[in-house]
């Protein structure tokens, strides 16, 4: 059976090299996912996650390599054209206004963003139906778990093409893990999203993602499909 080659990845990442000022921290990553798929970066701390995604939003530019999404080739994009070009982010420690409530908290990503449009979609408060119960309040006022949903409802607002979240479960209490990782699972199969996640909680890894792709010292050390992610790869790469 001849299967179907499509002629490109939904995102392709090349050689991707990254310093802050003279010390180089990613060197040399390559990674591809396909659409509508669940992607998750894993590694030990400070390894460079949070960097690698920074790049891929825009909010830092890369010393070598390319981004494609889509076939295009966005390396030098500003994050704002990448924003109106669908992408959504979830930045690591969530990053809320405490002092606005969720309801400008929401709105806020929609200006930011320039998108036509100025109502919240009520699919991100049927999404997250606490986030409308709690409209009026401020962001501050809610607890971690739901300053969690809170911030991936602000990325959502845009209906972004590729969600991008970094540590989504960090210190976060387990019914409401158990609640992002079918919100994550529901975005990508009836709303066909592509998600790309950094995650440190294994158990999470396997249960809602796809593909893995553990990263040390700034270069990717295994990759492949969550079924591949065995206990030698944990002990070597992920374990404390
Ligand atoms: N703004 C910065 N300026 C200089 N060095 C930085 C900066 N941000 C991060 N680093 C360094 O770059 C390396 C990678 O950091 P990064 O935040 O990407 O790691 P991480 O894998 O996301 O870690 P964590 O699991 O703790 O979130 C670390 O050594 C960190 O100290
Ligand atoms: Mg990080």
């Amino acid at each position: 059976m001849i299967s179907e080659v499509k002629d490109f990845p939904f995102l392709k990442i090349q050689g991707l090299e990254f310093a802050y000022g003279e010390v180089k921290v990613l060197h040399g990553l390559d990674f591809h996912m396909d659409e509508k798929s669940v992607a998750c970066v894993m590694g030990r701390n400070g390894v460079g996650k949070t960097t690698l995604l920074r790049n891929l939003v825009g909010l830092e530019k890369p010393t070598a390599g390319s981004i494609h999404l889509a076939g295009h080739d966005i390396t030098d994009s500003e994050p704002f054209v990448r924003a109106t070009s669908g992408f959504g982010y979830v930045p690591q420690g969530r990053q809320i206004f405490p002092l606005l409530t969720v309801e400008e908290n929401l709105s806020v990503a929609l200006s930011a963003a320039g998108v036509d449009q100025q109502l919240i979609p009520s699919s991100v408060y049927e999404t997250f139906p606490v986030l409308y119960d709690m409209r009026k309040r401020r962001g501050g006022d809610l607890s971690g778990g739901q300053q969690q949903q809170l911030a991936i409802g602000r990325a959502l607002v845009t209906r972004p093409k590729l969600l991008v979240l970094d540590e989504p479960t960090e210190g976060i209490q387990p019914n409401i893990i158990t609640m992002i990782g079918e919100v994550i699972r529901n975005l990508v199969e009836e709303h066909n999203m592509t998600i790309l996640l950094v995650e440190q909680y294994v158990d999470f890894v396997k249960k809602y993602a796809d593909t893995f792709a553990v990263m040390n010292r700034g270069r990717f050390v295994a990759q492949g499909a969550v079924s591949g992610l065995d206990a030698t790869t944990i002990n070597k790469h992920l374990s404390i």
